[in-house]
């Protein structure tokens, strides 16, 4: 796929895995929309990529808000004409664990990384079909979405679905000559860990964890394993080669295969076990 002139729309595009995508869509000539809830962030990271590539705009934007999600996509047309690639990416991480079960914590998270990214397809897939230029949907998932080792967690229940997801889109849209990757890293050095800034009122305050609880040191263990993490730009640099070769899944982490294989062979296991009792 050519990338050069054609038009990247990027959610949580003003920070992290988002804005190292931005800049690398920039880079190979696309024009990009970077759409994001953090205003001042925003500017920024739009402002910083001013001498990339031949066109970078910023767009406020809810993803957890079907609407705004619109809005965002009128104005990224309006600005550039046809999008091509729409990377639904914006994801929010939120404690879990089963002393304090919070409707808000789990409302929040899935409306963000779960309908965020429901709300980008359902958005953008009849503008695809229609122009008929060809298309490519990135889905940002996780790790956390090929083994439950986070616990209960509205993450992990969000980055199942949307592998699921991302799955069956594959399997319907190969017929219409769009791509669909998703986006599995493990431990990237970005901002998830402090998601809580851009949390809407609407869910409530942010309810960190008691440090000494389970959950607080599980906390505590992410935020080291994320400052000591891979650098967005690689995770962007593989999102671009899937693209270009119409790949389906991207792993950043491949010393995490042990992860998934013990999940599945637990599952094998299981399923070669005689019927009844
Ligand atoms: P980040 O916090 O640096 O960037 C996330 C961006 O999403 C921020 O700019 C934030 O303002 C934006 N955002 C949050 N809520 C939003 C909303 N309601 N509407 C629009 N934008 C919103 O974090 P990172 O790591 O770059 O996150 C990007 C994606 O990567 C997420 O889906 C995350 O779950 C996923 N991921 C991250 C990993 C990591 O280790 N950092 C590992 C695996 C997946």
């Amino acid at each position: 796929r050519e990338f050069a002139g054609k038009t990247a729309f990027v959610t949580g595009g003003a920070s992290g895995i988002g804005f190292a995508l931005g800049r690398a869509f920039a880079g190979a000539g696309m024009k990009v929309m970077l759409a994001d809830i953090e205003t001042h962030a925003l500017s920024a990271a739009v402002k910083s990529l001013d001498n990339v590539g031949p066109g970078v705009n910023g767009v406020v934007c809810d993803v957890g808000d079907p609407a705004s999600v619109e809005r965002a996509a009128k104005a990224a047309c309006d600005t550039f004409g046809n999008v091509h690639v729409v990377c639904n990416n914006a994801g929010v991480a939120a404690a879990g664990g089963i002393d304090n079960i919070s409707l808000d914590n789990w409302r929040w998270v899935l409306d963000v990384n779960l309908f965020g990214v429901l709300y980008g397809i359902r958005t953008f897939l009849p503008h695809i079909r229609g122009h008929g230029e060809g298309g490519h949907f990135v889905n940002t998932a996780s790790m956390a979405g090929m083994n439950g080792g986070l616990g209960f967690s509205p993450y992990v229940a969000s980055k199942f679905a949307v592998v699921g997801m991302s799955e069956g889109l594959a399997m319907q849209l190969k017929p219409h000559g769009i791509g669909v990757t998703v986006l599995c890293p493990g431990y990237v050095r970005t901002r998830i860990g402090e998601s809580g800034r851009n949390r809407p009122e609407r869910y409530g305050a942010t309810q960190p964890p008691d440090p000494a609880s389970p959950a607080g040191r599980l906390l505590a263990e992410i935020a080291a394993r994320l400052a000591a993490g891979l650098d967005p730009s690689e995770v962007a640099a593989r999102v671009l080669a899937a693209i270009r070769g119409d790949e389906l899944y991207v792993f950043t982490h491949p010393e995490m295969r042990e992860d998934v294989e013990e999940r599945f062979a637990a599952i094998m296991a299981a399923m070669d076990k005689p019927a009844g009792l």
